[in-house]
């Protein structure tokens, strides 16, 4: 079940997949609270297994960010669900993400697009890259 969440649900799971568990990791992310951004989570069993941010940006666009889900239900599509379920509300918008290269074979299947040269994000370490939902240009 997919249900809209406040950012501060995300917390645990941002923290956990996302930042290693690390206690002292910021998990609020730039736009979390801005107008129109949309938190987004999968519900199983009375728990929150996996969630989504969707950032709204002052140019119409629309940034995916905190993908997560937990690893013991990583596999069952519930990403897909979660993704799709985003691209799907924010059709005609420009959708688009920095993502980690190591999911970024998660995100072509889906139909999303790489752009641009790799980097790496401070608050990771990680490389990554930005990425489309197909049809729109990313900023
Ligand atoms: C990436 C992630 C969000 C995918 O969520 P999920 O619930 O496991 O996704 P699904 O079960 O819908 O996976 C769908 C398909 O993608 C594949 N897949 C999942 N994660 C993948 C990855 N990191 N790289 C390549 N393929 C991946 C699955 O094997 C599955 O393939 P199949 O349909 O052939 O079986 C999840 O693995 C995760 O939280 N990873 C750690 C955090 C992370 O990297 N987040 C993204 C940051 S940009």
């Amino acid at each position: 079940v997919i249900v809209e969440i406040t950012a501060a649900a995300t917390h645990t799971l941002r923290r956990a997949v996302l930042r290693n568990g690390d206690p002292d990791a910021d998990v609020v992310f730039d736009g979390d609270d801005a107008e129109g951004s949309v938190h987004l989570g999968v519900v199983s069993d009375g728990w929150l297994v996996a969630v989504a941010s969707w950032i709204a940006h002052d140019d119409g666009s629309v940034q995916l960010r905190g993908m997560a889900t937990d690893p013991s239900m990583q596999g069952r599509g519930i990403g897909t669900e979660l993704v799709t379920s985003g691209t799907d509300r924010f059709a005609g918008r420009a959708v688009w993400a920095d993502a980690r290269d190591s999911a970024i074979a998660f995100y072509e299947q889906l139909g999303w697009v790489v752009e641009g040269d790799g980097f790496v994000t401070p608050a990771t370490g990680l490389p990554h890259h930005r990425i489309r939902w197909r049809g729109m240009p990313a900023p």
